[in-house]
């Protein structure tokens, strides 16, 4: 059977596909008044997320680092969620060809994760939140079907038209902040709407307003065994300096020695204080 070596907290082989469904999101412990909230990223060893892509079109998650195998785990997290949230940047990607679903419940090698969804009375696909100031985004029909609900959080005074616009399409849009979305606001909404275990999949700037206002319970890094350097680049968070250090302690940490056709990488999740 594929392994991962566990690290940390005990040393030993663990099963490779499903070393993130063991870790039982759905059954972890909340604050009062407020999911579960975690996220994901896979960095190069000099801690780039994403680079220019080819086509000089913003920054894309650099292909040197993205491998099927943290893939995996990114999918194993995201069929944990009843809700991911993503970003107006995310939709605008979605609309010009250039991005494509979180969760994979149709690719035939996550066919698991759709019957593991099943099994616990789960909607094939968790509902989507975006978060956008702008409010200035396409929604594609697909994000809709099946049942699944869009939920959008935005800033003070948005543009009544265009808030009944989306209201009209797709789903319901929630002031959770004034300037900025605030994590606080924005935390106890989802918990108000019932949602329970909250994958975010957006980037840098989600990240900070979420560890800004001390919701992000968990924190999933993949080191893949690569520097890349390089200008511009985004890292994990992009946002003024915090008030107070966010301080992490070490989860869990595996060794997986055939990620990127063998070099290696380190699948790390950290908890926070
Ligand atoms: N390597 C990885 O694992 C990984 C993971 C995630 C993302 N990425 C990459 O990182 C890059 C950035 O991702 P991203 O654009 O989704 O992430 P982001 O930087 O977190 O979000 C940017 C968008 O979210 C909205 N936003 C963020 N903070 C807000 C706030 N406080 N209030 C209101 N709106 C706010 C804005 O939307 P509006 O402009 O509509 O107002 C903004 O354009 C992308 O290239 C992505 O591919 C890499």
């Amino acid at each position: 059977m594929d392994q991962l070596q566990q690290l940390f907290p005990q040393v030993g082989p663990v099963p490779f596909p499903g070393a993130y469904l063991a870790h039982n999101l759905r059954q972890a412990t909340r604050q009062p008044s407020q999911p579960f909230v975690y996220a994901n990223f896979v960095a190069s060893l000099d801690g780039r997320i994403a680079v220019p892509a080819a086509d000089g079109r913003g920054l894309t998650v650099p292909k040197q680092t993205a491998n099927e195998r943290d893939w995996r785990l990114y999918q194993e997290l995201a069929a944990q969620a009843d809700l991911i949230i993503s970003s107006g940047r995310y939709l605008r990607d979605w609309a010009a060809g250039r991005a494509q679903e979180i969760l994979q419940v149709d690719d035939p090698r996550f066919a698991d994760l759709r019957a593991w969804r099943q099994e616990r009375g789960l909607k094939p696909q968790p509902d989507i939140a975006i978060i956008s100031g702008s409010l200035r985004f396409p929604i594609p029909e697909v994000l809709t079907a099946g049942g699944r609900k869009v939920v959008v959080f935005t800033t003070a005074q948005p543009d009544p038209d265009r808030v009944r616009e989306i209201e009209d399409q797709a789903g319901r849009v929630f002031v959770v902040g004034e300037e900025r979305v605030e994590g606080g606001r924005l935390a106890r909404q989802m918990a108000e709407l019932g949602y329970e275990t909250v994958y975010s999949a957006a980037g840098p700037q989600i990240v900070h307003l979420l560890l800004a206002a001390n919701v992000l319970d968990r924190l999933y890094l993949t080191h893949a065994s690569r520097l890349l350097g390089g200008v511009p680049f985004a890292s994990i968070v992009e946002g003024p300096l915090f008030a107070q250090a966010v301080d992490m302690r070490l989860n869990t940490l595996y060794f997986d020695p055939a990620g990127l056709d063998g070099l290696g990488q380190l699948f790390v999740s950290y908890e926070r204080v």
